[in-house]
């Protein structure tokens, strides 16, 4: 992923900054979009895991959706030529001023996850004058097997409705005027690595199927089975772009869809996941008691996964990438004065020196939209594989005189 070449470009910018392998995302959304395309699903990709403007624009231009969960996510996917009809909003709380814009925008749909907020929503169709679709977001109780953070589909989660109140919310919503019930949502969780909690996912969306045509006659015209595809942290180069074909073959395996019924996915971490790369440089190897710290200029405002999930992400000294002797162990940490500012401990690793440069690696997606600038620390900047020739400028200068 680093050549040579890269590697001197990058050694005279300043770090830390974010490197986007553009021609691996190009790569990804084809495998992506030929997947998905042989089922005929639809992908709303989840702009949260990454909202850059160039990133997105690629994504656009393969013309896939955008799933959202802020007005502000609703706002960018349209700015971004993104078609409102492709743009699913989801969230827990939705404001007032979302659940308007949102409306006035005419989205695909809301995905809903109570009566109460279905209500509101209500309220502002009927002020607007609008019909407005709606799919409710179902808490099917699934251990996503997954960190505890990231799952989302048990009943202890905040997120979706319980099915045991499934009953009173149809016959409520059937009196609402001013909703559409237009489909069900599922999302249970994230970095799912085992395709066993997606195929129970099936077998649940199936039996709902059954007590939803049987009770109410009801077939939504769509089902949207969110995101959460996991991938390979540990060893990215073994596994750069998800097995999607794998992924969308199980659904289709086990999912018994109705005449008409479309499917919908809300992938995010991958779809650019791999496809970034936190590029630092080493400030000091210092010598501690029993432990040698790796100091690097980049920290937890830079990349949070590691202070607040314990996520482990490859890190790769580029500096020494021929190296044979891979025998000294680092504690990597950041600047920031904070204990959980720590990247990995006792992380096996060439040599290294001060002004080495280190690549935290599959870095795509939950990184640069996470940064903060916590202790004042100014953002880091960007790079794209396909931009090198053109842009002398970035990453940004340091504003300390
Ligand atoms: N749909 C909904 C409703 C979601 O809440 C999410 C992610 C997605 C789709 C996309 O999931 P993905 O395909 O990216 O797994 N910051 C955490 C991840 C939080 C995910 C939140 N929801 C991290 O750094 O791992």
């Amino acid at each position: 992923m680093f050549t040579k070449e890269l590697y001197q470009y990058f050694i005279k910018k300043e770090t830390p900054f974010y490197y986007y392998d553009m021609e691996l995302l190009r790569e990804s959304l084809e495998k992506l979009k030929q997947a998905s395309g042989k089922y005929n699903y639809e992908v709303h990709y989840a702009i949260k895991a990454n909202a850059n403007d160039y990133i997105l624009e690629m994504i656009k231009n393969f013309g896939f959706g955008a799933d959202c969960v802020s007005g502000n996510e609703v706002k960018k996917a349209v700015e971004t030529g993104i078609s409102p009809e492709k743009i699913v909003f989801s969230g827990v709380g939705k404001s007032d001023n979302e659940i308007l814009y949102a409306i006035d925008k005419s989205i695909f749909s809301f995905n809903s996850e109570s009566i109460e907020e279905i209500e509101v929503i209500n309220e502002w169709g009927n002020k607007k004058h609008k019909i407005v679709p709606v799919s409710l977001r179902l808490n099917p109780d699934i251990d996503a097997i997954t960190h505890k953070y990231l799952t989302t589909g048990l009943p202890e989660n905040k997120f979706g409705i319980p099915l045991q109140f499934l009953d009173n919310v149809i016959q409520n919503v059937q009196q609402m005027e001013n909703i559409k019930l237009v489909g069900i949502h599922f999302h249970i969780g994230s970095q799912i690595r085992e395709l066993s909690p997606y195929i129970e996912l099936c077998e649940k969306v199936n039996s709902i199927q059954d007590v939803l045509f049987e009770k109410y006659k009801i077939i939504p015209d769509h089902i949207n089975l969110g995101g959460g595809l996991g991938i390979n942290y540990e060893d990215p180069d073994s596994e750069l772009i998800p097995d999607f074909n794998n992924f969308f073959g199980t659904i289709h395996q086990h999912l018994k869809l109705r005449k008409n019924q479309k499917i919908h996915f809300e992938l995010g971490r991958s779809v650019v996941g791999q496809v970034g790369s936190l590029i630092s440089r080493v400030l000091y190897i210092k010598k501690g008691l029993n432990k040698n710290f790796m100091i690097l200029d980049a920290g937890m405002t830079d990349l949070i996964r590691p202070a607040l999930y314990g996520a482990q992400h490859k890190i790769q000294n580029i500096s020494k990438p021929e190296a044979q002797i891979i025998n000294y162990k680092y504690d990597v940490v950041g600047p920031v004065c904070e204990s959980s500012d720590s990247f990995d401990d006792n992380v096996m690793l060439p040599m290294t020196s001060r002004g080495d440069l280190v690549a935290i690696r599959s870095t795509g997606a939950y990184g640069e939209i996470m940064v903060s600038q916590y202790t004042l620390r100014d953002k880091p900047g960007t790079l794209y594989s396909d931009k090198i020739k053109f842009d002398k400028s970035i990453p940004k200068k340091s504003n300390l005189k």
